[in-house]
């Protein structure tokens, strides 16, 4: 168990595009607020000098970064070093150890192929590089049940739990992270977050791109993998959640396993999977391709809290807009106290929360329109639109890692619940049904909703 600050990051895949696009920008950025003071090491195949990776981490920042910071970068290029060498090879950690010089905290980030996690833990264990040290892994952790445990073993074969930090980049949202404030922080939320005040809860990842020369990656991925199994089945645990018994890591991850526990399978009529029409023609994909590029799933969770509130996801590619949104639908009133006049038009109550790429927390609620008629006219209290000083998923997220903390990282336990969900959803697939680019997905999708009202399309913020 290590709670303290880490002494070194190490970053296997520095020359690799996820550290292009993200983690530089973030490595600058942590530099900038002072969140980053130890030594950076750099490992990757190649054969590089510290200046040649360097070169390289400027053109992330350019593309990726909003520009090179010059004070911030010379301080990152002060911290940095690299290890270049195959990962199978001894010789490869040993050069690491060396660079590691006297740190006893390391912390290991692996932005690496997870078919790879075994492999560089034990070449990490072999040359010394883990005691007193922790390991951050990227998604996708595993394709299924099996390979998530096989994953786990071969971590826990070197690290203990409490030193192995799983990333899912959107528990490290400004957004997310508010969306469990809110809940919890408010005192008039919580109260009506349950079966008798909630008719059905609805979660929208949208987003406009297609997937953008990433074909091969999404043949073996599907959209399902990709988004469901992480990032909405995160997002339905934080809006299903019991308020943890108190602050710390394991109170919170404790409920959010509970609520994953409890969801019920989908059946195959409860899953709607989508396709948009041209991805046959992107490259890497198959001409008789079957994998999804949308899919819309309705879960049930069996618990008192949540009995008969349905949630429906949805996600996909070739949307109308990027967006992710949650909206909690409210029961209506009990008894109708207006004419039907002065209640005309009048709309469901609800909850919404955009989670990206703006933040906003919105209040669904009706007031009589002025006039003589005097019918109900639907408005939003905005509860927060503070759309500045967002901290990038992964500045948090490392930051975090260096300091210990653990509560925005999946845990075994929580992953796996996830595939439990997920791996029946995989198993009794559907044929996947055709949209076209720039619509709202499949037809088909519409049908889970038909009893309540539809779904309801986020909007770009004004
Ligand atoms: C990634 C998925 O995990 O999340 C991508 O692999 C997806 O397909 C991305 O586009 C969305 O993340 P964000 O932060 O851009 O909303």
């Amino acid at each position: 168990m290590s709670a303290e600050q880490g002494d070194a990051l190490t970053v296997f895949g520095i020359t690799g595009d996820l550290a292009f696009k993200k983690i530089f920008p973030s490595l600058q950025s942590m530099v900038k607020r002072g969140a980053l003071k130890v030594p950076v090491v750099g490992v990757a195949f190649e054969d590089w000098s510290v200046d040649q990776v360097l070169k390289r981490g400027r053109e992330s920042l350019e593309q990726y970064g909003g520009g090179v910071d010059e004070a911030a970068f010379g301080e990152l290029s002060k911290l940095f070093r690299y290890a270049g060498g195959p990962y199978e090879k001894p010789e490869t950690f040993e050069k690491l150890r060396q660079e590691l010089g006297d740190a006893q905290r390391p912390v290991h980030y692996l932005a690496i192929p997870p078919s790879m996690f075994g492999t560089v833990s034990e070449g990490l264990a072999r040359a010394g590089c883990t005691r007193g040290g922790r390991v951050v892994v990227e998604k996708p952790f595993g394709r299924d049940l099996a390979s998530a445990r096989e994953l786990n073993d071969a971590l826990h074969q070197v690290f203990d739990e409490a030193d192995i930090r799983r990333i899912d980049h959107y528990l490290g949202k400004e957004t997310v992270t508010n969306l469990m404030h809110f809940r919890f922080v408010n005192s008039f939320v919580e109260p009506i977050m349950n079966r008798n005040f909630v008719d059905h809860v609805q979660i929208t990842m949208a987003e406009e791109f297609g997937v953008t020369g990433r074909g091969k990656f999404y043949e073996e991925t599907g959209a399902i993998r990709d988004v469901f199994q992480n990032h909405l089945l995160q997002v339905v645990s934080l809006v299903g959640m019991e308020p943890p018994i108190g602050p710390g890591a394991d109170s919170l991850r404790d409920e959010k396993v509970r609520v994953l526990k409890s969801i019920r399978p989908p059946e195959p009529s409860e899953v709607v999977r989508g396709q948009f029409r041209g991805y046959l023609d992107e490259d890497g994909v198959a001409a008789d391709s079957d994998v999804e590029t949308f899919a819309a799933i309705e879960l049930r969770l069996d618990s008192w809290r949540w009995e008969g509130v349905p949630f429906f996801l949805r996600g996909g590619k070739s949307l109308p807009l990027t967006a992710t949104e949650v909206v909690v639908v409210l029961r209506r009133p009990p008894q109708q106290v207006f004419s039907e006049i002065e209640i005309k038009g009048a709309q469901p109550n609800y909850l919404r929360f955009r989670l990206g790429p703006e933040i906003e927390l919105a209040i669904g609620s009706q007031v009589k329109a002025a006039g003589e008629t005097g019918e109900s006219k639907s408005i939003e209290l905005l509860a927060c639109a503070d759309r500045h000083e967002f901290l990038e998923p992964y500045d948090r997220l490392l930051g975090d890692a260096l300091a210990g903390e653990a509560m925005l990282f999946a845990r075994e336990d929580e992953v796996e619940a996830a595939w439990r969900i997920i791996d029946p959803v995989l198993e009794r697939t559907s044929p996947v049904c055709q949209y076209d680019p720039g619509s709202w997905g499949p037809p088909e999708a519409d049908r889970l909703l038909a009893d309540h009202g539809g779904w309801r399309d986020p909007k770009p913020v004004a």
